[in-house]
């Protein structure tokens, strides 16, 4: 598109490509001078398949994550085309370009501080969808740096870029004030998610804001957290209050990217928070015990054991040894995780609150 001219003359379409002979192509039109294309997304074509175009021009952020795949697939099977900017190595990334039809993934890289590559990276768009989230501090981001300053960021330039919709991922419980269970203070994930949403809100007042609840799916960050050897002590396990006060909402994470994909053509979407949980709640301790039995490590033929994260005197050491790998916690075990999948909380209070989403084929 850069190095490609498109001069249009009264009689014939001329493309000019840098560095090729121009093509000159006739135009058959006996009325005025064709209308210049002002957005990409005039051009839908097709009947909204993998191979059509249903203009949606969609740059995602984060995509290299968990959720950027789901996300990617359900965007290209519908022939929204997607810009996938990433940092570090493209080969990270690059399996997602089988997401779309050929042509429609683009990547560009960028630096989340850089508002120049954030700009090009946003430019032809006209959805933008934030992924970018971390629950743990890396050697030159904060936490605070992931879920407040980056998303603003990109909020901000959005707007001045004239997006049209800003899409932005928060978290369940995203709360001011989150109580304490594990860690002095409580959460900083979820008091820096919630400062991400009035950040992106005052940068981009009609940006729509999902909250989901732990998600789960093929490679997830729930269910291999609590199977993961280095979060047992041998057969035991060491959850808050034995996991007996904790109610989990858990939400199938193609559900969430659905819903993700359903609201970058719903106008109504604009300026609402929805909160993005599954259709049942559990308690966790009847979670983790299922978990253990369908791995067959389940009470009579292992010995598997809950007991009180309080009175863990293993947990802490732990801890500090993953504290020592700032970046790659071995188990996603962190304190801040400990802490937020503490919460007791959960989905129950805010049920009343729950908006559902209508997830649209
Ligand atoms: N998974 C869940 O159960 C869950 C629950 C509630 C909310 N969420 C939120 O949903 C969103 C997506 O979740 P996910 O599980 O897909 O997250 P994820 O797997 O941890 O991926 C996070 C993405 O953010 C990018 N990122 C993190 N820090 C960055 C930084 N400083 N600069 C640039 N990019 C950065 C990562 O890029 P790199 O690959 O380059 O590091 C990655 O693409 C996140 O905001 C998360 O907080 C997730």
């Amino acid at each position: 598109m850069a190095c490609t001219s498109m001069i249009l003359s009264k009689s014939s379409l001329i493309i000019r490509t840098q560095g090729l002979p121009a093509i000159s192509v006739a135009c058959y039109s006996t009325g005025p001078d064709p209308r210049p294309i002002k957005s990409l997304s005039l051009l839908k074509k097709g009947t909204g398949g993998r191979s059509s175009f249903n203009g949606v021009v969609a740059t995602v952020f984060g995509a290299s994550g968990y959720m950027g795949s789901y996300l990617c697939n359900k965007l290209g099977k519908q022939g929204s085309q997607i810009i996938i900017p990433y940092r570090g190595n493209f080969y990270d990334v690059r399996d997602l370009r089988l997401c779309g039809d050929l042509g429609q993934v683009l990547f560009q890289p960028y630096h989340p501080r850089n508002d120049d590559e954030i700009r090009k990276a946003i430019k032809y768009s006209n959805v933008v969808i934030n992924l970018i989230g971390r629950e743990f501090a890396t050697k030159n981001f904060t936490i605070a740096d992931a879920n407040v300053e980056i998303p603003a960021r990109l909020a901000r330039l959005s707007k001045e870029m004239g997006v049209e919709k800003f899409i932005h991922i928060s978290a369940l419980n995203a709360d001011p004030n989150p109580p304490t269970y594990y860690i002095s203070g409580g959460s900083q994930f979820y008091r820096t998610k919630y400062q991400g949403e009035k950040e992106v809100l005052r940068e981009f007042p009609e940006a729509t804001i999902f909250r989901p609840s732990d998600m789960y799916g093929s490679g997830d960050k729930f269910l291999r957290y609590y199977g993961h050897m280095w979060r047992h002590v041998f057969r035991k396990l060491a959850v808050y209050k034995k996991g007996e006060e904790t109610i989990k909402q858990p939400v199938y994470v193609g559900d969430v990217a659905a819903a993700i994909v359903a609201a970058c053509k719903d106008p109504d979407a604009a300026g609402k928070i929805y909160q993005a949980v599954g259709p049942k709640r559990y308690l966790l301790s009847e979670l983790l015990d299922w978990f253990h039995v369908v791995m067959k490590k389940g009470e009579p033929d292992y010995g598997y054991y809950r007991y009180d994260l309080r009175y863990d005197p293993v947990m802490p050491l732990k801890l500090f040894i993953n504290g020592l790998f700032p970046g790659y916690p071995m188990g996603h075990l962190t304190p801040e995780r400990v802490e937020r999948v503490s919460n007791r909380k959960s989905t129950s209070e805010i049920w009343r609150s729950v908006v559902r989403v209508q997830v649209k084929s």
